[in-house]
């Protein structure tokens, strides 16, 4: 299959090229489609046969469910079947926006899309892009992010074509993802709401509206075989380069001191801005040390290159695990296989 290649602005989204994808989409095609978090590869929520082709494109497990895209906040009374308070809230607070909504679900919506699950996870992206795409197309679009299952999530249109050009029918081409990093989803029901991935809101932002909310212990930990995903996304191994990748925890001298004794043919680091004339390796940045919204920015990307580099074996500096650093340092755990190192 050749893959059509759509470009419009990021700001100002061309309506052709969104009418055109809408077309595609309301045909029942897959689209890749650019969000603020990272593109999605978006296809019909409504049919089934869609949704199993982005399962299929992607490589996903059948056991991971999809999110449901909505063009504005006013689309999610027609598809989710309850919306407590806290819901609402947050609606209120952060949409259109990098935040994901799990809620039950009305019937029209595929079951694929949820996996076999009663509920659905619900966005309202604030890309313009995204948002005239999925008006355009008039229907609800589940779009996992656009990447081979497994692979680092892409925020440019290259990312995407690298891993899916020949498989999707179309691309929308609006350059780089503003995030970098995906949506925050969150969890209503119990009596807490519980962040299942952390992503663009942060936790202090949702505590702010919600008052108290838990973070899911599979956000920092590697889950046992047999323990049950209140998130099914947080089982698999995700965002891994080719290379190993092994997270050095310490300052900038230990991880200097530790990677001199550790050196071999291909072994890279992945560093923070600035830090590449002290560290002996060929380096791979993102971001600086002291600003995670940079370095959710340039992750994803940094995983890319250090596999397009030739490195066999990746030490990474470790972020901070506060504000957007925990959504960072969560993507970056999954990437190395939960391979830490403390170097104190
Ligand atoms: O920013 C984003 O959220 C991007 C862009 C494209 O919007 N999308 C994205 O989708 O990251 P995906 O499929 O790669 O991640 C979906 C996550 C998975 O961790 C999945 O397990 C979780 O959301 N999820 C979806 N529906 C769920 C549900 N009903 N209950 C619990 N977790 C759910
Ligand atoms: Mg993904």
């Amino acid at each position: 299959m050749q893959t059509l290649n759509l470009k419009t602005e990021p700001t100002h989204p061309d309506p052709s090229v969104c009418a055109r994808a809408g077309e595609l989409l309301r045909a029942g095609k897959l689209v890749a489609i650019p969000t603020e978090t990272v593109y999605g590869l978006a296809g019909s929520a409504l049919d089934e046969n869609a949704v199993r082709a982005i399962f299929a494109a992607k490589g996903r497990p059948q056991d991971n469910p999809l999110i449901v895209h909505l063009a504005a906040p006013d689309w999610l009374p027609r598809y989710a079947a309850e919306i407590p308070d806290a819901a609402h809230q947050l609606v209120d607070a952060f949409w259109p926006g990098p935040l994901t909504i799990v809620l039950p679900k009305r019937e029209m919506l595929a079951s694929a899309v949820s996996a076999g699950l009663s509920t659905v996870g619900f966005r309202c992206p604030s890309h313009p892009v995204a948002q005239a795409v999925i008006e355009a197309a008039g229907i609800p679009l589940a779009a996992p992010s656009a990447n081979r299952s497994g692979s680092p999530s892409p925020t440019t249109a290259a990312h995407v074509l690298a891993d899916l050009d020949g498989r999707i029918d179309a691309i929308v081409d609006a350059g780089t993802c503003a995030v970098g990093v995906e949506s925050t989803v969150v969890a209503l029901h119990g009596n807490v709401p519980h962040i299942l991935r952390p992503g663009g809101i942060t936790p202090a932002q949702l505590k702010a509206v919600l008052g108290a909310v838990e973070i899911d212990p599979a956000v920092l930990e590697g889950l046992s075989d047999h323990a049950k995903a209140a998130s099914p996304g947080m089982k698999y191994k995700h965002y891994a380069p080719k290379a190993k990748v092994i997270i050095l925890k310490g300052t900038l001298d230990t991880f200097i001191d530790y990677t001199r004794a550790h050196t071999a043919n291909g072994t890279f680091a992945l560093c923070f801005d600035g830090e590449q004339t002290r560290i002996g390796l060929p380096c791979v940045t993102y971001g600086k040390a002291d600003d995670s919204a940079a370095q959710a920015r340039e992750l994803f990307a940094a995983l890319r290159a250090v596999d397009e580099q030739g490195a066999q074996v990746v030490y990474a500096r470790c972020p901070a695990e506060t504000d957007m650093g925990l959504a960072v340092y969560n993507r970056l755990l999954r990437a190395a296989g939960f391979s830490v190192i403390k170097l104190y």
